[in-house]
């Protein structure tokens, strides 16, 4: 299958390229970072996987859109977001508060969009978080925005069920990669984010984390269909 990944050359889009890539799946990844997708691409090709590497930012609202359309895809893994401000949310710039839901949400939806209007069949996984389940203060744009998605989710799903296009939402679980790993091996910065810090090393600590090889492997799943019959719904660590 054809499956194009958003923020799939860095952190966990790049363990979710690796993974679909052995699985014999086309690959196209995206995001801003021209070098790290020429890097990420080079070494996938070099592991024999098929993948095409193009820049396309998630705040530009036609970027991935175009890429869809002109491409072509059967399953999208709406990957790519923004960790977003940490700090009291009527403290932190509220540019920086609104631009997170720019690419976590109208990104995310506006890709599956594209993807919806130039698909016969196929699926739709936006990747989520705990944050947009339960709460996460002092970094409410991410937590809210990924709420946001989760109720896309379930909407789409329903609009798409005489069609055979699947929309799931997944939450990979606390991985020791990207945003986590960032957070948790922070030794600098405002009090807020060392608060953050402190608990994502508490998370850590007390075996919350799950295995990025789970997280991946779960995804695999995923994208394969197994969970087609539950479009609409949240697949957590836990379904795998
Ligand atoms: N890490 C965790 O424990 C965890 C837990 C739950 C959910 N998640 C979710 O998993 C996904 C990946 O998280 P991560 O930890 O790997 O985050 P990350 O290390 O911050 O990576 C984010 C990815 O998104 C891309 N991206 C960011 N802004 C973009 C933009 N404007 N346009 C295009 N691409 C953009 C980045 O690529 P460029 O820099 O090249 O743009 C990068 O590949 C996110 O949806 C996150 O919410 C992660």
């Amino acid at each position: 299958m054809r499956v194009l990944i958003t923020g799939g050359a860095k952190a966990l889009g790049r363990a979710f390229s690796e993974v679909l890539g052995a699985q014999g799946h086309q690959l196209i990844i995206t995001g801003r970072d021209e070098r790290a997708l020429d890097t990420a691409a080079a070494e996938l090709r070099a592991k024999g996987v098929y993948v095409e590497a193009h820049v396309a930012d998630l705040a530009d609202p036609n970027a991935t859109p175009k890429l869809i359309e002109s491409l072509g895809v059967d399953v999208l893994v709406n990957n790519g977001a923004l960790g977003g401000p940490v700090g009291p949310t009527w403290e932190v710039d509220e540019t920086d508060w609104w631009r997170t839901f720019e690419v976590n949400l109208r990104g995310t939806a506006f890709a599956a969009n594209a993807a919806i209007r130039t698909m016969t069949s196929g699926r739709i996984i936006n990747v989520v978080s705990n944050a947009g389940v339960h709460r996460w203060p002092y970094v409410t744009a991410y937590s809210v925005s990924k709420a946001a998605v989760i109720k896309l989710t379930e909407n789409l799903a329903i609009e798409l069920k005489r069609r055979p296009i699947a929309v799931l939402s997944y939450d990979p679980g606390m991985v020791d990669v990207g945003l986590m790993r960032r957070g948790r091996t922070m030794s600098d910065g405002s009090a807020d984010e060392q608060r953050v810090a402190e608990w994502a090393r508490s998370q850590r600590a007390s075996g919350r984390f799950t295995p990025v090889e789970q997280s991946a492997g779960l995804l695999v799943r995923i994208v394969s269909g197994e969970f087609d019959h539950r479009s609409g719904e949240l697949i957590t660590a836990q379904d795998g």
